[in-house]
């Protein structure tokens, strides 16, 4: 059992990052924007709670005390996770559990302390976008009864989640259950991504929601109503209304709304043209040339990476592979091999090199001293921008290598605002944080760049090549999208909305079939919880980040080519050994959230909105040739039962 924190800890499950702040971070921002979009949020918004003492000079003093405090706290609280994280022993974990009470306090007290100021009044706006980032408690603010039972559900969703066992598949019933002991990790994930049985893969689906989700169904809803409680007593409608509000914007959802529209023609291509060699496979019987596709063939438990379906969907077999792991082992490198390639790129930019903690302390591969750990990738800041760590038990493939990029690109985040105010010291927006290493791995992940380091021998530098190696991008990219936007769409609604709490399933089903297009091959009911099978909402996690991040990283990666003098097609980018490009990112590192999110984007892109553009600019040949595979009249899916494919 993963113990319930009251620090708030942000872990991904998706790529896997951890990222820990002792306070929550709530920002602020003065202007108030008339028609470009985002339209940003008011601080003197009455949500912000603040008090009467108008004394500025006590605030700065209160302010500069506390600073001191949360930090130590925060390396305190941050220590005793990674504790236990890379090591499960009972003692660590209360360890655990008693700093996390103290830091609890902590906030709760900063909070009632800096909701006493008139800050909305005070003059300097970075002290009000400070106060404001203060005045937000989130949990916290529940009765110790409450907060208690709200971990505890959390804590026993979390552990449904991680316990979850599945039986082989056997065309028979399985008599001897002590066989039903596939994991998660290795075994199921495994056979969704190989397997091309449709029953089998039918049985693994079915039975991972069983164990999983099903048992959630009654724990989620009381939930939502605690966390609907702690959000109206923090001063906003609904919990989805406080997840937003680290957006800073009351016009996110609609802004998402646009971006999505720009961005599904191109989804809508690639499902045709899935669909249609899936067909080839598994026949029209089990897939309806118009229909939808069903959810447990895509090659993921959730259909949100289709990589596992490349050697089907790769446009031209027979030219060289555009993966570099045979080359990995070939060339025998080692795991921190592969970190120092990764900090070769982001040092060729002028970006910070890792520090000397940084390779004292982390842990890059499972230790074999036979203790348990969570494996899962994630990337450590201790508080102080110098003690930073990646843990990640890293196997030796392209993937984890793109990976490897990715936690890096937070550990540069890390050390870039470390001299921000602690309260500033996160991404621009959750999203931002997501998109730097993922940004880099853009240009890694060229075959040109690829072949420059010695990772690929022969590459093909023609059109074929490049839709090869567009398709094996998109796969993960655009095959995630809808995933991404999806899971907090779904979320934000069943918050603000308890007319849906009698048909949750059926509400999921509506948008995995609106958003992805797929179907369940087993007929759902209210019985079953489906969304309760992902991690992240079992967990509690918000999951609209990774959307903005594979949104504007696209952004980032255009306007960094530029910067780079690149003047070839964006997907043949490779930004590498560019110190204008590293400036460019730097400059916009280096402020955390210190401004509001738009800005920081202005800064690097020259406009503050988000947009789907420079992604579809990336993939133009791909949608190109996607038009040549499928009519017109293939294109889309109708289903008039979300709850059964048809
Ligand atoms: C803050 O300023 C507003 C408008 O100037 C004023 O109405 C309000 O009384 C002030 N609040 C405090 C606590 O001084
Ligand atoms: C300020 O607010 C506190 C608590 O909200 C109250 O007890 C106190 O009387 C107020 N002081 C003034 C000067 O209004
Ligand atoms: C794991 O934690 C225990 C304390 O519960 C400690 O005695 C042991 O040395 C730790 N092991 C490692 C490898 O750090
Ligand atoms: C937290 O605060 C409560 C109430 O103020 C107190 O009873 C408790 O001892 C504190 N816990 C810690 C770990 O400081
Ligand atoms: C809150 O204010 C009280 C009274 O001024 C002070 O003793 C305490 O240290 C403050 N706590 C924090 C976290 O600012
Ligand atoms: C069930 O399977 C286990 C593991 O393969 C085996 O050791 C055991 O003998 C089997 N039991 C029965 C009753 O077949
Ligand atoms: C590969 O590297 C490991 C350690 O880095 C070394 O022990 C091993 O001999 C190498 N294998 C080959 C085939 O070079
Ligand atoms: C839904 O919420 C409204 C307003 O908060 C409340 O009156 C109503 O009883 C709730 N309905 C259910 C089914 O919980």
């Amino acid at each position: 059992m993963f113990p319930r924190l009251t620090i708030i800890c942000l872990i991904s499950g998706l790529i896997g990052i951890i990222q820990c702040n002792t306070i929550p971070h709530q920002l602020d921002i003065i202007i108030k924007s008339p028609s470009t979009s985002p339209q940003l949020i008011d601080d003197s918004d009455s949500k912000y709670k603040s008090g009467n003492n108008t004394d500025e000079a006590a605030a700065r003093a209160f302010l500069k005390a506390q600073e001191i405090e949360a930090v130590k706290i925060c390396r305190k609280s941050v220590q005793a996770e990674w504790n236990f994280a890379s090591n499960l022993t009972e003692y660590n974990k209360q360890v655990l559990l008693e700093t996390s009470r103290q830091s609890a306090n902590f906030a709760k007290e900063t909070w009632y302390n800096a909701t006493s100021f008139a800050w909305k009044n005070f003059s300097d706006p970075l002290i009000r976008r400070w106060f404001k980032g203060l005045s937000v408690l989130g949990t916290g603010v529940l009765d110790g009864y409450k907060l208690n039972q709200l971990n505890e559900i959390i804590a026993d969703m979390e552990d449904a989640y991680s316990n979850g066992k599945v039986c082989p598949y056997s065309a028979e019933p399985v008599t001897n259950k002590s066989l039903c002991n596939l994991n998660f990790d290795e075994d199921i994930t495994e056979i969704m991504s190989k397997s091309r049985n449709y029953e089998e893969l039918k049985s693994i689906w079915t039975q991972w929601r069983d164990v999983t989700g099903k048992k959630m169904r009654n724990n989620y809803l009381k939930y939502i109503e605690l966390l609907n409680e702690a959000a109206k007593l923090n001063g906003f409608s609904d919990n989805g209304q406080l997840w937003r509000d680290g957006y800073e914007s009351d016009s996110f959802e609609d802004d998402l709304e646009i971006i999505w529209n720009q961005f599904e023609p191109l989804y809508k291509l690639l499902h045709a043209f899935t669909r249609k060699k899936l067909i080839a496979i598994y026949g029209e019987d089990k897939i309806k040339p118009n229909g939808p596709i069903p959810a447990h063939i895509l090659g993921n438990m959730w259909a949100q990476s289709w990589s596992s379906l490349g050697d089907l969907l790769t446009p031209f077999p027979n030219k060289p592979s555009v993966d570099i792991t045979d080359n990995i082992l070939a060339k025998n490198l080692s795991v921190v091999d592969m970190f120092r390639i990764s900090e070769r790129f982001f040092t060729s930019l002028g970006l910070k090199p890792m520090t000397d903690k940084f390779w004292k302390y982390s842990i890059l591969e499972r230790p074999s001293d036979g203790r348990e750990m969570t494996c899962h990738a994630s990337a450590w800041d201790f508080c102080d921008g110098d003690d930073v760590r990646i843990k990640m038990c890293t196997q030796r493939n392209m993937k984890e290598f793109i990976v490897i990029h990715h936690e890096m690109g937070h550990i540069q985040y890390y050390i870039q605002y470390k001299n921000q105010p602690y309260v500033f010291r996160g991404g621009a927006n959750p999203g931002f944080h997501e998109a730097v290493g993922d940004t880099l791995a853009l240009s890694v992940s060229t075959p040109t760049h690829l072949k420059t380091i010695g990772l690929l021998d022969e590459i093909s530098a023609d059109s074929e090549g490049d839709l090869n190696h567009l398709m094996s991008m998109a796969l993960d990219k655009i095959a995630f999208l809808p995933v991404g936007y999806l899971m907090d769409r779904y979320r934000w609604k069943v918050f603000a909305d308890n007319s849906t709490h009698s048909s949750l399933n059926r509400l999921w089903w509506e948008h995995r079939l609106r958003y992805q297009g797929i179907c369940p091959p087993v007929r759902r009911t209210e019985q079953d919880f489906d969304a309760g099978s992902k991690y992240h909402i079992a967990a509690n996690v918000p999951y609209i980040r990774y959307f903005v991040s594979y949104i504007i990283q696209f952004q980032f990666h255009k306007a960094l080519c530029q910067a780079a003098g690149n003047t070839g097609p964006l997907y043949q980018c490779d930004i590498y050994q560019s110190r204008e490009a590293g400036q460019l990112l730097s400059n916009v590192l280096s402020l955390g959230s210190s401004k509001h999110w738009s800005e920081a984007l202005e800064i690097i892109t020259g406009s503050k909105k988000m947009s789907a553009l420079p992604l579809m600019e990336y993939f133009a040949p791909l949608i190109d040739w996607l038009k040549t595979q499928v009519n017109e009249d293939e294109i889309g899916w109708v289903s008039s039962d979300p709850m059964i494919c048809p």
